[in-house]
């Protein structure tokens, strides 16, 4: 019999160790926790904000470093009021809700199977739209000439940018902006942990196309947005689509398809791939009188482009990669957690530990782990055995330890202890850098 066993989990606990573990181990942990915590809001820490920053780094190089044809651009949160009366969301950006007469609990018209109050069975009023933007006022006065809105989708910067981004840039379309930041909805049923919250992270791209050419590069973008989630690790088996039927597109879109994980929870979407035609910037044209059409120099003529979005969320994408990436085993009769990352988004790439906190050992142990944290992300841990130190790493997903040892003082190499395998091998202590480099680099 093998050493080591793979323990089954039941889908309706994995959520609860998840928690446990990213509370525990720094990931994440609820806001504001000392005070009970505020609805729906996540903090990310050391851990987390390690995980969250490789994945934003990841889609960014794939994006732009690593291509010609996409600009990024970091708009404002904050946005003249007159953009989301454009953009429908004033309007359409909202849901249907009821209330219960007698315990004042609102719900969801849509998730209502019935007309009792599922809290109380009281009556349920009849359905009202309730908008999910977050209104503030900008300046001193708080009157309706002062409300702004908190984004409530990152797109919007970049359809008020085009022309400001294609210009300097010397873009010819079809070309693309790309665009990292916060995003704020006031969700009626957010949870699930970072899953649905209400403020959280999003990564878009807006692609601009030749009208005639929007279902090319929808396909195109469909196939390089799943490829990514399997170059960050994502188990194939774990993922899937949905097309939107008619009743589901959004306001702004002609075709819609989502990517779904395979979730604890069931399946879900993480990113949708919008085909937004020409909606939004003649919306933009029409609410701001200013031209927003581009001249093709090759045609001589004057357009108004399509917009192939793709749009995903960074905590959606963090639990994907934590949910996919647990395990628990028994090796030796001794239960170990272990975060099977894919070592370019892991938070932590490489511990460095003394065997044994004497003869020398950690002296040359620091002296590596110095070297290395130039290049990488490195945690040092003299403390405890080493079996105990590795089970540490496991659980918080490092990919690689090195163990200085008797033989590091005579030979100058190390022991590489791989996680998912656990197998060692040696290597020079003048090739660690690159040959982890290897490893880690996206
Ligand atoms: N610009 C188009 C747009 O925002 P969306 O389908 O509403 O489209 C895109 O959102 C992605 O943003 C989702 O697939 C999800 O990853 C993320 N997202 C949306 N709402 C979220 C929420 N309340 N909490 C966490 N992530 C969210």
């Amino acid at each position: 019999m093998s050493e080591v066993q793979s323990v089954e989990i039941r889908p309706e606990e994995i959520m609860d160790k998840l928690v446990s573990l990213a509370k525990r181990r720094g990931f994440v942990f609820p806001s504001s926790e000392i005070y009970g915590g505020i609805a729906s809001c996540w903090d990310y820490g050391p851990l987390g904000v390690e995980l969250k920053r490789n994945i934003k780094d990841h889609w960014w190089k794939s994006m732009t470093q690593k291509r010609d044809d996409i600009e990024g651009v970091d708009a404002a949160i904050l946005m003249h009021p007159k953009v989301w009366e454009a953009s429908g969301h004033v309007e359409g950006f909202t849901d249907p809700l009821v209330d219960c007469k007698k315990c004042k609990l609102r719900f969801k018209a849509d998730e209502m199977d019935k007309d009792r109050c599922p809290n109380c069975g009281g009556e349920l009023t009849e359905p009202r739209q309730f908008n999910l933007m977050f209104k503030t006022f900008m300046g001193p006065v708080e009157d309706d000439s002062a409300v702004v809105y908190m984004r409530p989708e990152t797109a919007q910067g970049i359809y008020v940018n085009f022309l400001n981004v294609q210009g300097p840039s010397r873009q010819k379309i079809p070309f693309g902006i790309a665009q990292i930041g916060k995003a704020f909805r006031n969700e009626i049923s957010p949870g699930n942990f970072i899953f649905r919250s209400r403020e959280f992270e999003q990564m878009e791209m807006q692609y601009f196309v030749k009208p005639e050419e929007d279902e090319k590069w929808l396909q195109y973008w469909r196939g390089e947005r799943m490829q990514w989630y399997l170059d960050i690790g994502i188990r194939e088996e774990s993922l899937r689509w949905h097309q939107h039927t008619q009743e589901e597109l959004p306001h702004y879109a002609k075709a819609a398809y989502d990517i779904m994980y395979d979730f604890p929870f069931g399946w879900k979407e993480i990113e949708g791939i919008h085909n937004r035609t020409d909606y939004d910037l003649v919306q933009h044209k029409k609410f701001s009188g200013k031209d927003l059409s581009y001249f093709s120099t090759e045609e001589k003529k004057r357009f108004i482009p399509y917009i192939i979005e793709t749009s995903a969320g960074v905590d959606r994408t963090a639990l994907v990669c934590l949910a996919d990436a647990y395990h628990e085993e028994v090796v030796r009769d001794e239960k170990r957690v272990v975060l099977r990352l894919d070592p370019k988004i892991a938070p932590i790439k490489v511990a460095v530990f003394p065997l044994v906190k004497r003869d020398g050992m950690p002296e040359v142990a620091l002296k590596i782990y110095h070297e290395l944290k130039v290049h990488f992300k490195c945690f040092y841990d003299e403390s405890a055995a080493v079996g105990r130190r590795y089970r540490r790493m496991d659980e918080a997903g490092t990919p690689y330890c090195l163990t200085i040892d008797s033989q590091t003082l005579e030979d100058e190499t190390v022991t590489v202890r791989e996680r998912d395998s656990m197998l060692q091998t040696r290597e020079k202590i003048p090739d660690l850098v690159r040959v982890i480099e290897q490893k880690v680099r996206f």
